[in-house]
């Protein structure tokens, strides 16, 4: 059978924003400016805004912006920086990248997200940061996670590569810590057509460094100009930046429409082997990046609804730290990551993207609901 739902459709844009993006090429192309221009610094005012902070700082793509947000924060080598064990890789690897030793702590029951209870067993005299991942694109308990940060003196950076306008009380994803991470991978809520990522944050010094950092540690960007740090290179491109300040207008219509997929799922999924997540009763703190299911006999219900056409995903079939690229390094919750195992093994993402018809998620909850385990001959 071939696959008729996908968990993502991008050629589905509809035509307009279509027209749209390609005046944005015609205009950049025939502009002669490509990289770290004008409208890279528009759309980081623009972005830094929608978050509420006062500074963005365009960089390559949701993982630089990580690294260079924790560099940017004064976190040095022998530096430890808790993560949750399960997030995207790229969470993880970034701590790497910036000298600092990651310490995997383990997650919350129900919403999967780092369980603060377990980052308290990991804190030690080194710890200096947490990077807290908005996971699926649904915010944490903010409020308490400030206090746990300010109680311990850490520093707060927020992984919100998932969440693009989840807030809390009208405060958004980005503006809670020391600094926010975004990615604008083109599968994210606000999507480039390529790799593109941000840093936002609210204290003008952090600004700086981490424009130092993105642009090979150059202190002004501008040619010439001596080199203050060991930096990277990792600019947005003026491209990118105006598919993504084209694109920041359709934003909110985008996570609307992800909510009701959600709501739909939640309500219609009705399976004794299927466990769906904990949403949150306040909608905005959630903008469904990823609609996640638990099933004990995940794998066989793949089988089945990929035979009738539904592509689904794993988000993320192995905890950070059982990667082999970590080796045996890394420190992990001394009582174990029982529940980040569990979720490994049992987590399904079901399709959940803006340009998804109501037909097809009926499709999807109809084909779990009718799910029996002996369907499947493997
Ligand atoms: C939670 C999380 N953090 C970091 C990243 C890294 O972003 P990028 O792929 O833009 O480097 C991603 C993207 O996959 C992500 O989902």
């Amino acid at each position: 059978m071939s696959l008729k739902i996908w968990m993502n459709d991008f050629t589905r844009e509809p035509a307009d924003r279509q027209q749209a993006l390609l005046a944005d090429l015609k205009r950049v192309l025939h502009s002669g400016r490509y990289v770290l221009d004008w409208r890279v610094k528009c759309f980081e005012a623009l972005w830094a805004g929608a978050c509420g902070t006062r500074f963005g700082i365009g960089v390559g793509n949701g993982m630089d912006a990580i690294e260079i947000a924790l560099r940017a924060s004064g976190i040095v080598p022998g530096d430890e920086v808790i993560v949750p064990a399960i997030t995207a890789f790229a969470t993880l690897l970034a701590v790497l990248r910036s000298g600092a030793t990651p310490v995997v702590a383990d997650i919350e029951p129900g919403t999967a997200l780092l369980d603060r209870e377990s980052a308290r067993r990991v804190l030690s005299a080194r710890t200096k940061a947490v990077v807290l991942v908005h996971l699926y694109g649904r915010l944490a308990d903010m409020d308490a996670w400030v206090a746990f940060c300010n109680h311990h003196g850490l520093i707060l950076i927020e992984d919100a590569a998932q969440a693009h306008w989840a807030s809390v009380q009208g405060r958004a994803a980005g503006s809670f810590g020391l600094a926010g991470a975004f990615s604008f991978y083109p599968t994210k809520n606000l999507g480039a057509i390529g790799d593109g990522g941000m840093v936002v944050t609210n204290d003008e010094a952090i600004a700086a460094t981490a424009r130092q950092w993105r642009d090979y540690g150059r202190d002004s960007g501008r040619l010439g100009s001596p080199h203050l740090v060991p930096g990277l290179n990792s600019r947005l491109d003026e491209l990118q930046a105006a598919f993504l300040t084209t694109r920041l207008a359709w934003l909110q219509e985008c996570n609307d429409t992800r909510r009701k997929i959600a709501r739909a799922y939640q309500e219609g999924i009705r399976h004794p082997l299927v466990a769906l997540p904990a949403l949150p009763a306040d909608e905005a703190s959630h903008v469904h990046h990823l609609f996640v299911v638990n099933s004990p006999v995940r794998d066989a219900l793949r089988i089945c609804l990929e035979e009738r056409g539904i592509q689904t995903a794993l988000h993320y079939p192995l905890p950070v730290h059982r990667q082999p690229a970590c080796g045996a390094t890394v420190r992990i919750d001394p009582a174990g990551l029982a529940r980040a195992e569990a979720h490994a093994q049992t987590c399904l993402s079901l399709p959940c993207h803006p340009f998804l018809t109501p037909e097809e998620v009926e499709t999807v909850v109809e084909a779990i609901n009718d799910f029996s385990g002996w369907e499947v001959r493997v």
